[in-house]
């Protein structure tokens, strides 16, 4: 793998912009990150300065998806403001009556642990926290973003959404499994991880169509990316994660979405939602749970990566256990 002096020499915590700029260059530069990965000759070199330009007409472009709903956005901005109250959470969660409903389904379902018990928002912000609620709110909301018929035969939304499930779904059982807590952040992390396909399909969808294509015939271990940067000049790392920046999402999640192939390109304190999201993306195309076709050129777990986050083979093999029932769970709650 690529030592991370390279990331942390380009990568700016402190400016998101910097942090796309950085993530656009660096999957330029190393494409999937992976050594020894089956990379496709990439489009000449597409320089930093053109990759930005892409990603800035891609978001200029598709406005619809590019705007959360506006109840998510507040929620957002009210969480990120030190100042604000449960109060306020509870003031716009609760003008929209559908939202309350799906909220109290995904805390009271077997998936979030504590079924039966919680009759109210506020109750629900009390037991869980502010961020919690937040993340459910924001995960209860994305499903609609995900709409669109079958592109191709590999593909439709709603294969990608099935596939954003399971990422979430892993990713929040890793978090189990490493007994860190924040499993809503990390169910959120892995939700929108793939956001940037959906990018994609909103802005050129006879782009996306031709990437899936070549991809098709490109065999089993095609590289999703160097076709991507071939046909969008982009690809779906840099459109997320400018996407998430658009949306004013928190820095982890920018960064996440950027760095969701290569994680160990992220600066170490800053890595390890990355590198769990890096995970169950594997996990879930091992299983098989929806669109799988941007790990195929890069499907196993380095060794490298389970040691940062301290699992073992043992860990991974009971996560695998557990989550076809838990997707299934998410999937009733959010599907
Ligand atoms: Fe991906
Ligand atoms: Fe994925």
């Amino acid at each position: 793998m690529p030592t991370p002096t390279p990331a942390q020499n380009t990568f700016n915590p402190a400016s998101p912009q910097a942090a796309a700029a950085a993530a656009a260059k660096a999957a330029a530069t190393t494409n999937t990150g992976t050594p020894g990965a089956n990379q496709p000759a990439q489009a000449a070199p597409s320089s930093t300065a053109s990759k930005d330009q892409a990603v800035a007409n891609a978001l200029r472009e598709i406005s619809h998806i590019a705007t959360l709903p506006e109840i998510t956005l507040k929620i957002v901005s009210i969480v990120e403001d030190p100042s604000s109250t449960a109060q306020d959470l509870h003031n716009v969660i609760s003008k929209d009556p559908a939202l309350c409903t799906r909220i109290l389904k995904v805390v009271n379902s077997a998936f979030y642990g504590l079924p039966g018990q919680i009759g109210s928002i506020n109750r629900a912000i009390v037991l869980l926290g502010l961020n919690a609620v937040k993340n459910i709110a924001i995960a209860a909301s994305l499903a609609k973003l995900f709409k669109g018929g079958q592109l191709t035969p590999n593909f439709s939304a709603k294969d990608l959404w099935t596939h954003s499930i399971a990422v979430g779904t892993g990713t929040k059982l890793l978090a189990e499994q490493m007994k860190i807590g924040l499993g809503d952040e990390a169910f959120l992390a892995g939700l929108i991880h793939d956001i940037g396909i959906m990018v994609e399909l909103q802005w050129d969808r006879n782009k996306l169509v031709e990437v899936l294509e070549k991809l098709d015939k490109a065999g089993p271990t095609a590289d999703m990316m160097a076709i991507e940067t071939q046909v969008f000049g982009a690809t779906h790392q840099d459109f997320g994660s400018a996407l998430s920046e658009k949306w004013k999402f928190p820095k982890s999640f920018t960064t996440v979405i950027g760095f969701h192939h290569r994680p160990m390109d992220v600066p170490y304190d800053q890595r390890t939602m990355a590198a769990m999201v890096f995970v169950a993306d594997r996990l879930a195309a091992q299983i098989g749970a929806g669109f799988k076709g941007d790990t195929l050129s890069n499907p196993d777990i380095p060794a490298d990566v389970l040691d940062m986050l301290k699992l073992t083979q043992d860990d991974l093999t009971a996560v695998k256990a557990k989550l076809p029932d838990a997707i299934k769970v998410a999937e009733t709650v959010l599907g």
